[in-house]
């Protein structure tokens, strides 16, 4: 075992020098004990850290509904500014420019990662067709040239885009952003060095700017800065306190669309059996008044996955108090029984 643990790390501080990566060291001890278990060559184990590692792997339109969202949300004629954060090879910038670009907007937007290599690729703007996987043959054509088995993308989308080698831990570049993208970035850094970043971000966003953070990501720092807000379906994140001014009526409707986006990010939890991740997030949502039979009946599933059916039955028994009449109360008092 021991030898294995030392070939585990040897490998894995190998990958972390390589991609100059600073991971949060739960995460990087999560992979080892994983590597420690598995029955594989070394070549094998190469392979399988890199992919816990989650090395920078990327894609076009990767979390199609934030795309959506975005395309939704931007303004025919208007102009706006990005930065991407971690942006790996480009791909989240590009395709940032693709769905301005069908919306008839404009978008300038520097992309930022601490790998020189990937920096190097995302300014080359050639990509395999896996990385293109999630787009049909004519969105291939309209977006890029062929050049052998390759794709690059087309001149024109490549204008107003700018990418620069920076570790964020360094500062953020100036200027005042529409949105701010940190997709799978704060789970490299501590939670020190994550409360930093974000911190930095709230400062950098335009008021009614927002933060983009990857499909399911939610971490309890983003919350002493950000609020999430649902636009078209998908959560994004705006900084805490602007809009204070609005009427009555606007915060109503604002609390509405908050209490819809905890229900929904505590759902995606439960649906990916994040039980810990969903406790937390209905701890937080409860602390900012937001009590609803949803998000009572989902603690009550996540308290019996842990096994805690005493908590479970005094949840339930809560919600039978509050909401008397919500729809599903008797199935689950089955459970708990
Ligand atoms: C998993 S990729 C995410 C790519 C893309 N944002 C996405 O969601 O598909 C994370 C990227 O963050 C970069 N990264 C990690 N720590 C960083 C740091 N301290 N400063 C800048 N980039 C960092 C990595 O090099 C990697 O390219």
């Amino acid at each position: 075992m021991g030898d294995k643990r030392l070939l585990a790390e040897k490998i894995v501080y190998k990958i972390i020098k390589a991609y100059g990566l600073s991971l949060k060291s739960e995460h990087i001890e999560r992979v080892l004990s994983e590597l420690v278990r598995l029955e594989m060559s070394e070549d094998g184990m190469f392979v399988v850290a890199k992919n816990l590692l989650d090395i920078g792997e990327s894609y076009f339109f990767r979390d199609l509904e934030t795309w959506k969202a975005l395309e939704g949300l931007l303004e025919e004629g208007k102009s706006y500014r990005a930065l991407s954060l971690g942006c790996s090879e480009g791909e989240e910038v590009y395709t940032f420019k693709f769905v301005a670009h069908s919306r008839g907007s404009s978008l300038e937007i520097l992309g930022l990662d601490a790998s020189e290599t990937r920096i190097r690729k995302a300014r080359e703007g050639i990509y395999s067709l896996w990385k293109l996987r999630r787009m049909n043959e004519d969105e291939i054509e309209k977006y890029f040239y062929k050049i052998g088995d390759f794709y690059r993308v087309k001149d024109g989308y490549r204008m107003g885009t700018d990418f620069v080698v920076a570790n964020v831990l360094d500062g953020l570049p100036s200027g005042e952003y529409d949105f701010i993208l940190a997709r799978r970035l704060l789970i490299y850094l501590n939670e020190e060095a994550s409360l930093r970043v974000l911190e930095w971000i709230s400062t950098r966003l335009k008021e009614d700017g927002h933060l983009i953070l990857g499909k399911g990501e939610v971490y309890t720092e983003v919350l002493k800065y950000f609020e999430p807000v649902n636009i078209n379906g998908a959560i994004f994140w705006k900084v805490k306190g602007f809009g204070e001014e609005e009427d009555f009526q606007l915060v109503e409707e604002q609390f509405e669309s908050q209490e819809r986006s905890y229900i929904s990010i505590v759902r995606d939890f439960i649906n990916r059996k994040m039980y810990t991740q969903a406790l937390e997030y209905i701890r937080r949502a409860k602390e900012e008044g937001f009590e609803t039979c949803e998000l009572m009946k989902y603690e009550v599933i996540a308290l019996m996955y842990f096994g805690d059916v005493e908590g479970a039955r005094k949840v339930l028994q809560e919600t039978k108090e509050l909401f008397p009449y919500c729809e599903g109360l008797s199935a689950l008092e089955r459970v708990v029984e």
